[in-house]
């Protein structure tokens, strides 16, 4: 899809397949922990038709990775993360970058713990605002943060 030189290393972004199911589900877990998605869910996303799913890879390895889906007219950016020893490099906005590209809708949604400081900042930082509360909605009882960025 496209290759950029962040500070220290070359990334490259790749539409992701199930081929790269064992990468991804790994990196799901490694960001995600006890949010992370079962695999089937992980599969689902790198299988079903109308999913927009990029990698990031440096040197072949995946260090990166967004899912994103549409529902009805708004897209959504179901999953992102880049691996912790490479974060603060630019990966994490470009993979999003490219996801609302590729989602192709006026608006782009996302929720988020809002104890998820590195997140938030990101979004804030892309032109994402903070539209709605979700109560509860994560295990452990914390709130989801919706998250909108009108694109036009
Ligand atoms: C959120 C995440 C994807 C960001 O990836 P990343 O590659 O580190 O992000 P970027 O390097 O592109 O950061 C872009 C901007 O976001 C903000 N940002 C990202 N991480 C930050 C942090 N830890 N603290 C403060 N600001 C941060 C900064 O403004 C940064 O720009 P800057 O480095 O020029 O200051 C990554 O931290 C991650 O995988 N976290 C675990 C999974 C997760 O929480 N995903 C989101 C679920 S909603």
């Amino acid at each position: 899809m496209e290759s950029v030189n962040t500070i220290t290393q070359e990334v490259s972004l790749h539409k992701a397949t199930w081929r790269d199911f064992r990468a991804i589900m790994d990196l799901e877990r490694r960001c995600f922990l006890k949010d992370a998605w079962p695999w089937m869910d992980v599969l689902a996303s790198l299988t079903f038709p109308r999913t927009v799913r990029i990698k990031a890879e440096i040197d072949d390895i995946v260090a990166g990775f967004v899912i994103g889906d549409q529902r009805r007219k708004i897209g959504w950016i179901a999953s992102i993360g880049v691996l912790p020893n490479v974060r603060r490099q630019g990966i994490g906005a470009l993979l999003l970058a490219a996801c609302e590209r590729e989602l192709r809708t006026p608006i782009i949604r996302l929720i988020l713990r809002p104890s998820n400081h590195s997140a938030r900042s990101l979004y804030l930082k892309s032109g994402y605002v903070e539209v709605e509360i979700k109560r509860r909605y994560y295990a452990g009882g914390e709130d989801g943060l919706i998250m909108e960025r009108v694109i036009g």
